[in-house]
């Protein structure tokens, strides 16, 4: 198996070839992605919700996500690993984003970073980029801006599109090498596809994105309650385990578990 990094994402865009990206939070479930295959695996600071239980991803620090990257970076030896900026830790200026992205690098070995924002954080992208670190962006709906954006709501209808586009394009200009589009129109995100040379990952963004993304609890059945109209149920982890856990809490009550064959 191939190690993934970006000029080979870059490659695949101009191949035509089409890739997915997982999310991932830890050792094991990074090991299980990478030996399947996902050539990209984002930290994402999705983990205020999956991992610490919060409602949003506003509260999430970089002190709590670094630990987590480095599971993922050890769990993943093919794997591009992507981790997300925090909110709040880069959109005071390119000082403060290379401050958060270089600690992602040196403390975590993430290979890139995500951000949030189109040509509002076009500068910092830039600074990164210049400083060796490869960045991914993230328009459309993007979760951190949840409180202005008024709730969880599809971006770039009607007069946004040209926004969605204008930020599509600064984005790229300032030298990321994928961006994400969250909660698009499916027509909108393959305009924007077909207008730019570098990837873009679509998560409720249709079907003409060059790569997707998903959370990995959404996408393999562990998520409690309503999901999203854009996941996509591949498995139902969720009730495989509790199924497990309770069949261990059966056995160890009747006593039938360890049996001989655990036992010295
Ligand atoms: O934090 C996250 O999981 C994300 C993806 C869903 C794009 O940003
Ligand atoms: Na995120």
């Amino acid at each position: 198996r191939r190690i993934t990094r970006i000029h080979h994402l870059a490659q695949m865009k101009a191949d035509g070839e089409r890739w997915s990206m997982l999310t991932a939070y830890d050792y094991s479930s990074a090991r299980i992605f990478d030996e399947a295959g996902i050539p990209v695996l984002l930290v994402g600071d999705s983990a205020a919700n999956v991992v610490y239980g919060y409602d949003t991803t506003v509260p999430v620090t970089t002190d709590e996500m670094i630990p987590l990257v480095r599971g993922v970076v050890r769990g993943a030896p093919h794997a591009l690993v992507v981790a997300d900026l925090t909110f709040g830790s880069y959109e005071g200026g390119p000082a403060m984003a290379l401050a958060s992205a270089t600690r992602f690098l040196k403390e975590a070995g993430a290979h890139a970073v995500k951000l949030e924002g189109g040509e509002r954080v076009a500068d910092q992208i830039a600074t990164l980029t210049a400083a060796g670190i490869p960045v991914m962006a993230h328009i459309g709906f993007t979760p951190q801006s949840v409180n202005g954006l008024g709730g969880f709501r599809v971006q770039g209808r009607g007069d946004a599109a040209e926004q969605l586009v204008a930020d599509a394009i600064a984005v790229a200009e300032a030298g990321a090498f994928a961006v994400v589009m969250e909660m698009v129109p499916a027509d909108l995100a393959g305009q924007i596809t077909r207008k730019l040379t570098i990837p873009t990952v679509g998560i409720g963004a249709g079907n003409e994105t060059d790569a997707q993304v998903l959370v990995w609890q959404d996408m393999a059945g562990m998520t409690h309650g309503k999901t999203a109209k854009f996941v996509k149920r591949f498995g139902d982890v969720g009730s495989e385990l509790r199924r497990a856990a309770e069949q261990y809490a059966d056995e160890v009550r009747r006593g039938t578990f360890p049996g001989p064959e655990h036992s010295y």
